[in-house]
């Protein structure tokens, strides 16, 4: 029986213009990129610095319309949507942790937690239900006693863990949310070892739970230990495409 597929590029290029009449600014960070991801499954993205690793995520996450190529999320093929329902398609399906979490500095953890929520409309959920969503996922990121400071009063990684939480909560909430995208930028990248392991359990937690789809972009194996895939990319293309399993074996720490 052939996996249902959730994520589905097909030939994707991006080309950032570089001003010049030429092309010759150009850079080609995209190189028609296929990529298929069934439902459920916690794929890791890795590759050098410039790799396209970033712009494949945000291609994905409707961010960036590729130069040229098709992308299917679910049954819905994005590339064919309009800006506006582009941005509540993204609202309702897609949590994203961005490289740069820019969390909002005048909010609290738990405000910029919320603002997801609060952009999608007018908070239709019950209170108590939204605060016992809050409670619980701050609990499963170690944030519990930090919910009321300001940005600038959290360390990184703190910071970081806010912005996961943030990416994560619209769908918390939803207990009967299943087959969600999640595409993570650097995830664990401020994050010591300990919380690591927490970011990462509660990734495949979610995967396992609500089989939701991630696409995780990092430089650390120990990450990608936690994947069922994991892809490389190299100048735009992708270079390897393995199973955990194959992935860690290569590392010579077979599981
Ligand atoms: N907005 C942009 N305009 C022009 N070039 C860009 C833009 N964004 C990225 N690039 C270029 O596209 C290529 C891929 O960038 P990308 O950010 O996807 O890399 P990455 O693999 O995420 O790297 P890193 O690990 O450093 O975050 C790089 O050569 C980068 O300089
Ligand atoms: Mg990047």
């Amino acid at each position: 029986m052939s996996e249902k597929i959730h994520l589905l590029l097909e030939n994707i290029t991006k080309i950032y213009r570089g001003g010049n009449s030429d092309g010759s600014a150009d850079v080609k960070a995209l190189d028609s990129v296929s990529l298929e991801v069934p439902h459920g499954q916690f794929l890791a993205v890795m590759g050098a610095s410039g790799s396209g690793k970033s712009t494949l995520l945000h291609v994905a996450a409707g961010l960036t319309r590729p130069t040229d190529g098709n992308i299917r999320i679910g049954e819905t093929r994005i590339s064919e949507l309009s800006d506006k329902n582009l941005t509540r398609f993204r609202r309702q399906n897609i949590g994203i942790v961005f490289q740069a979490f820019n969390l909002i500095p005048t909010l609290t953890a738990e405000e910029n937690i919320l603002m997801p929520l609060l952009a999608g409309g007018s908070l239709r959920t019950p209170k108590s239900k939204v605060n016992h969503a809050m409670d619980q996922l701050l609990a499963r990121l170690n944030l519990t006693e930090r919910r009321r400071h300001y940005p600038d009063a959290l360390s990184g990684g703190e910071q970081q863990r806010v912005a996961i939480a943030r990416a994560l909560f619209t769908d918390f909430l939803d207990e009967d949310s299943k087959n969600s995208l999640l595409l993570a930028d650097e995830p664990t990248g401020n994050l010591d070892t300990a919380n690591s392991d927490i970011i990462c359990r509660l990734l495949r937690e979610l995967c396992d739970e609500r089989s939701h789809t991630m696409l995780v972009v990092t430089h650390e194996p120990a990450i990608a230990k936690w994947a069922d895939r994991v892809i490389f990319l190299k100048d735009g293309k992708i270079s390897k495409d393995e199973s955990a399993e194959e992935f860690r074996k290569s590392l010579g720490q077979e599981a």
